[in-house]
C-alpha cells in the first residue's frame, strides 16, 4: 500500500520560481492517495495560481488567514494534518518559520502543528549559501525538521549553482519517511538504550593533502542515528563527515580509522553499537609531513592494516548487541556470513554494493540481516532511513530475547 494512502498533507508552497513543481508533487501526492490541502502564500500565486492547486488538489487551495469560511484555518489545518510539506521554501519562509512567526496562512499553520514537516528550499545559491539560511535550516533541523536539501543546477534566470528545488523522488521518499516516523513517534521502543553508530569512510593520510579513501557518504549510519534518537535513545554518532542530526544526538568527527577506533572505545559501554562507517583496511605506513612532490617515477606507497574496530569490539563484549555492516560485491551472504563469525558480530547487515541504487552514497539500500543465530531477513531496495528502521528493530528483538 502507497504510504501516502489517507493521509492528510498539508501542500505549504512558497514564491519562488520552483512553486509549479510543485503542482507536479500535488499530483502525485493524490494519485498516491494522499488527501492534499494546498496553502499558498501572497509570492507564490505571482508563479503559480490558485485554481491550478486547486484543480489538482482533494480541495481548494487555501490563501488567507482571515479571508476564509473558518475562523482560524491554520489551527484546523496544523490539527488535522498528517504531515506539512513546505515545497519549495524560500529563504523568506525558512526564515520566518525558524523565528516562530506566523504572519500569514502559512507560518501560522506551520507553528500551529504538531505533525511532522518536511521542508524543501529552493532558491539561489547566494540565497542558499547565506550564513542565515543555513543557520536557520540548522535550528530547524535540530527542532525535528526535516530538510531536503536542494541539489546543484539550472536557476531562475539561466543560472547555475546549488539551490535548485530537489528531485521529486527525493521530496516524496523524505516525505514518506517522515509520515512512517511521525506515526511511529509513539513507539518509543529505545528510551533509556545508549546507541553508539559510526558513519562515513574514513580517511588515511599519504601527506597533508592525500589520502586512502572510499565513496561513503555517511547516509546510512546517519540514518541509524536519526532513527535510533526518534525511538528515545541516548544516541552518540562518530562519523567522518557532517550531515543534520538532531540535537539530542552527540556527533564525534574523526577522520582515520585509528582516531574512529579512540572515539568509539572511548564512548563505550553501549546497550548496540552499529558500525555502518566504511572504515579502511589498509593506511599508509608513513605519511609524508609534506606534499610529496612530482618527479615523473613511479611510487610506491607501502600499506599496513588498520586496527579492526568491530572485531576488537566483538572480543571485548562492551557492546551490548553489535551490528556490523558488510559492503561486498561477490559471494555476498557466504562473505557476510564469515564475517559475522570471523568479527564477533550479533548482526551483520549486508549489502551488495555492485547493484545499482545499493550503498554508497545512493539514498536509497537494499540489504539482508544475518544474525548469530543463522536468521536471515531481506530488506528490499528502499530508503536508508526504512533499512535503518529494519535493523534497530532486529537489535531490539535481539535484546529482548536475552
Ligand atoms: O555511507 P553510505 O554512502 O550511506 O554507504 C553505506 C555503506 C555502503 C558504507 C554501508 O552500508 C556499509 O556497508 N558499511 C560498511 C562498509 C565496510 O567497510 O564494509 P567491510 O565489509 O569492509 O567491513 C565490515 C565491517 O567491519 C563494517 O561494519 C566496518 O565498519 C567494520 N570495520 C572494517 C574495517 C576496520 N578496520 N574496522 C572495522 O570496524
Amino acid at each position: 500500500m502507497s504510504p501516502f494512502a489517507g493521509r492528510r498533507i498539508v501542500l505549504a508552497v512558497s514564491g519562488g520560481i520552483a512553486a509549479y513543481k510543485a503542482v507536479e508533487i500535488c499530483r502525485r501526492l493524490v494519485d498516491a492517495g494522499a488527501h492534499v490541502t494546498p496553502v499558498l502564500t501572497h509570492a507564490a500565486q505571482r508563479f503559480v495560481g490558485e485554481v491550478t492547486f486547486s484543480a489538482l488538489a482533494s480541495e481548494r487551495a487555501r490563501v488567507s488567514l482571515f479571508d476564509d469560511e473558518d475562523p482560524i484555518p491554520h489551527v484546523t489545518l496544523g490539527r488535522q494534518a498528517d504531515l506539512i510539506l513546505v515545497c519549495p521554501a524560500t529563504a523568506r519562509v525558512i526564515g520566518s518559520y525558524a523565528a516562530g512567526l506566523s504572519d500569514d496562512l502559512l507560518g501560522a499553520t506551520l507553528i500551529a502543528t504538531r505533525a511532522p514537516v518536511v521542508v524543501c528550499p529552493a532558491m539561489h545559491t547566494e540565497m542558499w549559501e547565506h550564513p542565515a539560511t543555513q543557520d536557520n535550516l540548522r535550528l530547524l533541523s535540530e527542532r525535528g525538521v526535516t530538510v531536503v536539501e536542494p541539489e546543484e543546477g539550472r536557476l531562475a534566470g539561466g543560472d547555475e549553482g546549488a539551490g535548485r528545488l530537489a528531485a521529486p523522488e527525493s521530496i516524496l521518499t523524505a516525505a514518506a519517511e517522515a509520515l512512517a516516523a511521525g506515526a511511529r513517534a509513539s513507539t518509543r521502543d529505545m528510551v533509556g538504550l545508549r546507541v553508539l553508530v559510526t558513519a562515513g569512510g574514513t580517511r588515511e593520510p599519504i601527506d597533508p593533502v592525500r589520502f586512502v579513501g572510499n565513496r561513503s557518504s555517511g547516509k546510512q549510519g546517519y540514518a541509524v542515528a536519526v532513527e535510533a534518537a526518534a525511538r528515545g535513545a541516548k544516541v552518540t554518532l562518530v562519523a567522518t563527515v557532517q550531515r543534520q542530526v538532531p540535537e539530542s544526538v552527540e556527533l564525534v568527527l574523526v577522520e582515520t580509522a585509528e582516531e574512529m577506533r579512540t572515539a568509539v572505545l572511548d564512548r563505550l559501554p553501549a546497550e548496540v553499537v552499529v558500525m555502518a562507517a566504511a572504515v579502511a583496511d589498509y593506511r599508509p605506513v608513513a605519511p609524508a609531513d609534506e606534499k610529496i612532490k612530482k618527479s615523473g617515477e613511479d611510487r610506491t606507497i607501502t600499506l599496513e592494516p588498520t586496527p579492526d574496530i568491530l572485531a576488537e569490539l566483538g572480543r571485548s563484549g562492551a557492546a551490548g548487541t553489535l551490528v556490523g555492516f558488510a559492503a561486498e560485491t561477490s559471494d555476498v551472504l557466504a562473505n557476510a556470513e564469515a564475517k559475522l563469525h570471523a568479527k564477533g558480530a550479533d548482526i551483520i547487515v549486508v549489502n551488495d554494493v555492485s547493484a545499482p541504487k545499493v550503498g554508497f552514497d545512493h539514498d536509497t539500500n537494499e540489504v539482508t540481516l544475518l544474525d548469530a543465530a543463522g536468521d536471515r531477513t531481506a530488506v528490499p531496495l528502499t530508503s536508508k532511513r526504512d533499512v535503518a528502521q529494519a535493523i534497530l528493530d532486529r537489535a531490539v528483538t535481539l535484546r529482548n530475547l536475552r
